[in-house]
């Protein structure tokens, strides 16, 4: 994707690039080859949802931050287990499709278990009931993963534990945003989970599509998970 400077156009084209119909495999094989590039593209995209979860999450999460064990799904470089740490959260593992993402990660020596998994086709290879914090920032969207594995992070979480999720609030993403607001609803309505915080962010991150402007709005969810079991 080219080693000249970087510019928005460029991040753009390379967004664009990856059309929503894509399944999970090209999916991945699409971040395989953006990986080198992520970190300074979504710099560029001004993607504000790694820092807007982790500050949802800090200012809720009740507990002792530094033992709390978190899980990072679709973990990507990095970006959302950096800041935590930095809101002193210190037991990370994570979760991602792709290799060389996953490997950026690595580097970054902050997790203790990285699992290379594809998600919607493959379990989440982890046992229940494990974490205190199940994280996932960038990847419920149209075109990434399907609502429904919602129900294998509530599986993974600890009862009382915290899910927290985002998506984009914009024109493409209105009924994937419905249909997971659907299903948190109906997890709501059956006591498996309560709802913590919604926050709406109108300058979620810069417009890519040609017919936006300016910024596109995005969600952030926390729920808890319940303390009575009804698995
Ligand atoms: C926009 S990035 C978000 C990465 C990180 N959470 C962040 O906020 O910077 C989306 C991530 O989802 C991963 N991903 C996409 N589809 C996936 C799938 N089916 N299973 C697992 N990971 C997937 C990609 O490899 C990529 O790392």
């Amino acid at each position: 994707m080219g080693d000249h400077k970087r510019t928005f156009t460029d991040v753009k084209n390379v967004i664009l690039s990856a059309h929503e119909e894509i399944g999970p495999r090209d999916k991945v094989s699409f971040y395989n080859k953006w990986a080198e590039q992520y970190e300074e593209d979504v710099a560029l995209l001004e993607y504000r949802a790694p820092g807007l979860a982790t500050e949802c999450i800090a200012s809720h999460f009740q507990g002792d931050k530094g033992s709390a064990k978190v899980l990072d799904v679709a973990c990507g470089t990095g970006l959302v287990s950096l800041k935590l740490k930095d809101r002193g959260f210190q037991c990370f593992s994570g979760v991602d499709g792709s290799d060389a993402m996953l490997e950026l990660s690595r580097r970054t020596g902050l997790y203790q278990d990285l699992w290379q998994c594809l998600l919607g086709l493959e379990p989440l290879p982890v046992q229940p009931d494990t974490y205190d914090v199940i994280v996932i920032v960038g990847a419920l969207s149209v075109g990434h993963l399907p609502v429904s594995v919602i129900e294998e992070l509530w599986f993974a979480t600890k009862p009382g534990g915290y899910i927290c999720m985002t998506t984009r609030a914009n024109a493409d993403n209105l009924q994937y945003k419905a249909d997971l607001e659907l299903l948190l609803e109906e997890m709501t309505r059956d006591r498996r989970l309560s709802r913590v915080s919604v926050t709406e962010v109108q300058d979620w991150e810069r417009a890519v599509e040609d017919h936006e402007t300016g910024y596109v709005p995005g969600v952030v969810y926390l729920y808890r998970k319940a303390l009575a079991k009804h698995n």
